[in-house]
Formats: C-alpha cells, sequence, structure tokens
C-alpha cells in the first residue's frame, strides 16, 4: 500500500480518488482536516476497503512512525502543506510548522522506518515530495519558462516554506540515500478546489452575485495544470522516476489572471446564464494588488515530457469546461465548504483592497 499525506485536500483527495479507481493497491490517508481538508471530497471511497484514513499531522513523528509499522507501505506521497499565498502573507506562522518543520518530522519517521528494511524493499521505497513551481520565484515576460535547474528564489512565505521543505528532501537522499522524488508543479485547477483560490473563488462568487475581485492590473501569469493530469504525472513519477531527481510538472498553458476570469465568465454565461441577461463579467471588480506579487511562473515540462514520456491529457480550454461543469453540479460541496471561517477569511483578505 501507499500512504498519502494531505489526502483530504484539493490535489490529494484527486489523487486519491484516482488512485483507486485505476488500481487495487490500497492507500492510508493521513490528514489533519485544516480548514483545507475536507472528508466530503472523499465521501465516494469512505467505505472502500481498499482506503484507510488517519486523521492526524505529519509533525506528529510517534502518530507517522506507528503507522508506518503497522501499514508498512512502499511509498510515501507527501501533499500534506499550508498551501495559499495570501494566507501566509496574513500568517506565516502555520507554513514554517507544516511546511517546514512537519515535513522534517516526517522524514525523520520515514528515515527510521526505512533504515531497517531489507535490502530490496528498500530500493523499492519512494518518498515522492509534491512541490510547487513558486520555489523558483518571478519570470520576466521574456524569460526562458523554469527548467529542474532554475535556481531557488521564492518570495511568499509559502513559497520560501515550500522551497525548505524541497531542500530537507534533497539533504535526506544526498546524506542518508533515501529515495527521494520531487515533483514541482504548476497552479492546478478542477473539482474539489478550496474556493479561496482564483478559480473556485471567481466561479463562486459569480453565481453569488458577489464581485470577482481581480488584484492590481490582473496581467499576472500562471501556468495552469488540470488537477488530474497532476495526479497522473505523480503516478508517472512514482513509477518511473529515478530516486534523487527532480520533475517539474505543467501544461504548457500560460495565461493571464484577467483572461482567466474572462473566460470562466464566458463559461458560465453559457451554462448558467445571469437572470437579468447581463454578462458575469459586469461583477469584475479591479482591487489592491497581492504584496510581492510574483509577475510570472512558467514551468519547461520538458523532463518529465521526454524521460518518463507523460503528457497531460486536459488542454486548458477542456479542463476549465469540466471544472466549471463541476462546479455547477456542485453546490452542496460548495455550500459546505462555506463555514463561518471561511467568511471570516474573505473579510480578512478582501477587507480594506477597494480601489
Ligand atoms: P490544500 O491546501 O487544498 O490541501 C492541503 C491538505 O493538507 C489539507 O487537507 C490539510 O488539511 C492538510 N494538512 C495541512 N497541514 C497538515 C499537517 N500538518 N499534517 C497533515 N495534513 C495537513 O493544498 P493543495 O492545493 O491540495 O496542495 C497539495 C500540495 O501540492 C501542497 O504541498 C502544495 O504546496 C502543492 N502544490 C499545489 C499546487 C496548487 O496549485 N494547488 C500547485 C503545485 C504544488
Ligand atoms: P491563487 O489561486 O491564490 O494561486 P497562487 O497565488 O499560488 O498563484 O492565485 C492565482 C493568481 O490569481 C495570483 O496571481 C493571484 C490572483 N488572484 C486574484 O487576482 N484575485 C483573487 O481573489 C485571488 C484569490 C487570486
Amino acid at each position: 500500500m501507499i500512504l498519502v499525506t494531505g489526502s483530504a485536500g484539493f490535489i490529494g483527495a484527486n489523487f486519491v480518488l484516482d488512485w483507486l479507481a485505476r488500481h487495487d493497491e490500497a492507500v492510508i490517508g493521513l490528514d489533519k482536516l485544516t480548514y483545507a481538508g475536507n472528508l466530503e471530497s472523499l465521501a465516494s471511497v469512505k467505505n472502500d476497503p481498499r482506503h484507510i484514513f488517519v486523521h492526524g499531522d505529519i509533525g506528529d513523528a510517534e502518530l507517522t512512525g506507528q503507522l508506518l509499522k503497522q501499514y508498512r507501505p512502499r511509498a510515501i506521497v507527501n501533499f500534506a502543506a499550508e498551501s495559499h499565498v495570501d494566507r501566509s502573507i496574513h500568517g506565516p506562522e502555520e507554513f514554517i510548522q507544516t511546511n517546514i518543520v512537519g515535513t522534517f518530522h516526517l522524514l525523520e519517521a520515514v528515515r527510521t522506518y526505512w533504515s531497517v528494511l531489507t535490502d530490496e524493499e528498500k530500493t523499492g521505497f519512494r518518498f515522492l515530495h509534491v512541490s510547487t513551481d513558486e520555489v523558483y520565484g518571478s519570470l520576466a515576460k521574456d524569460e526562458p519558462a523554469f527548467g529542474e535547474t532554475h535556481r531557488y528564489e521564492p518570495n511568499s512565505p509559502y513559497s520560501a516554506s515550500k522551497a525548505a521543505s524541497d531542500h530537507l528532501v534533497r539533504a535526506y537522499h544526498h546524506t542518508y540515500g533515501l529515495p527521494v522524488l520531487t515533483t514541482n508543479c504548476s497552479n492546478n485547477y478542477g473539482p474539489y478546489h478550496f474556493p479561496e483560490k482564483l478559480i473556485p473563488l471567481m466561479i463562486v462568487n459569480a453565481l453569488a452575485g458577489k464581485p470577482l475581485p481581480v488584484y492590481g492590473d490582473g496581467q499576472q501569469i500562471r501556468d495552469w495544470l488540470y488537477v488530474k493530469d497532476h495526479c497522473s504525472a505523480i503516478r508517472c513519477v512514482l513509477e518511473k522516476g529515478t530516486p534523487g531527481e527532480v520533475y517539474n510538472v505543467g501544461g504548457w498553458n500560460e495565461k493571464a489572471n484577467l483572461d482567466i476570469v474572462h473566460t470562466v465568465c464566458a463559461l458560465l454565461d453559457e451554462l448558467s446564464p445571469r437572470t437579468d441577461g447581463k454578462s458575469y463579467r459586469e461583477q469584475i471588480a479591479f482591487v489592491t494588488d497581492r504584496p510581492g506579487h510574483d509577475r510570472r511562473y512558467a514551468i519547461d515540462a520538458r523532463k518529465i515530457e521526454c524521460e518518463l514520456d507523460w503528457k497531460p491529457a486536459e488542454t486548458f480550454e477542456t479542463g476549465i469546461r469540466k471544472t466549471v461543469q463541476w462546479y455547477l453540479d456542485n453546490r452542496d460541496w460548495v455550500s459546505n465548504v462555506q463555514s463561518g471561517s471561511y467568511r471570516q477569511w474573505l473579510e480578512k483578505n478582501y477587507a480594506g483592497r477597494g480601489r
């Protein structure tokens, strides 16, 4: 079996669902169930005998040590993290605790477990660390996309904490020989995405008749990948990747934020038109920019494509249509995550941003 941390979050839940749809191999999910963790996303596999869910913290080495001893997974996929840049600006401490200290404790528990495996089990074992393109910093308009050897230049507390965790993972390979793999992926979108991030926030706010807050001039560029393509890339790296190597994952899909918002509005105009006949674009509101806002991210995905023969299945056009349709079809999931703490976050992040 495999151990998946952060399994109740956006990408972790998609990964578990896709894994169980494709494999007979069991999954143990470990998640602290922070505001971003949602067991409803895993409701369809709740009673699946191949799925065990454990509520806990990657920083709790006693718990992870006991889980490893009991279930003896052949691989770990580490998604668990604090993941939202804006939250890291308002309060970086949780990011340091989970992304750096938590990853360190997890690595220590894994090292202890791995060091007493048989030689064959040791060689076959994998620790796959899921990271982000944000560790590479921000690109100017005409600079080439991030390759795996691009220098680390994180600019937000979030990306700095992910960069630190990447370095720890790398060090555990070089120092102890732990068979690690690291993936650095671009921005994901798709089902089960918490509506604090750009795409789900725009869909949810549009349908609720609320403003669509675009930071600054809306010309910041992100490289978007449908979440299920990220999951297929992780399965591919887990199966075929070389221990100690880093693989950048992306879909060659650079888009300015304002273009993303226009696309979401156009799809909603088609699939769920406003009753007054106007376009959802009318709800766009330019607001004060994010401090230290990275201008452009772009991933050079040639290594994973050429060495591991991976390719995304979705184009941006097919992926975004599926995503908008999913939010239209799953309004209960959306309303259930809009708890009191979600509303408090919106007040905190968007208060005083009006222009
Ligand atoms: P998310 O915030 O939706 O989910 C994170 C999950 O981790 C949540 O379920 C949360 O409860 C859990 N968690 C947080 N702290 C924990 C702890 N101490 N112990 C155990 N569980 C804990 O994030 P996501 O978008 O699913 O991202 C998953 C991973 O992928 C992160 O490591 C992130 O850095 C990385 N990543 C995300 C993107 C993206 O666009 N979302 C892109 C590239 C990489
Ligand atoms: P986000 O989804 O938070 O991902 P990240 O910061 O990790 O790239 O934001 C994506 C882009 O959208 C980023 O440039 C910030 C911008 N953005 C807005 O313009 N308005 C918003 O309300 C949010 C949440 C993000």
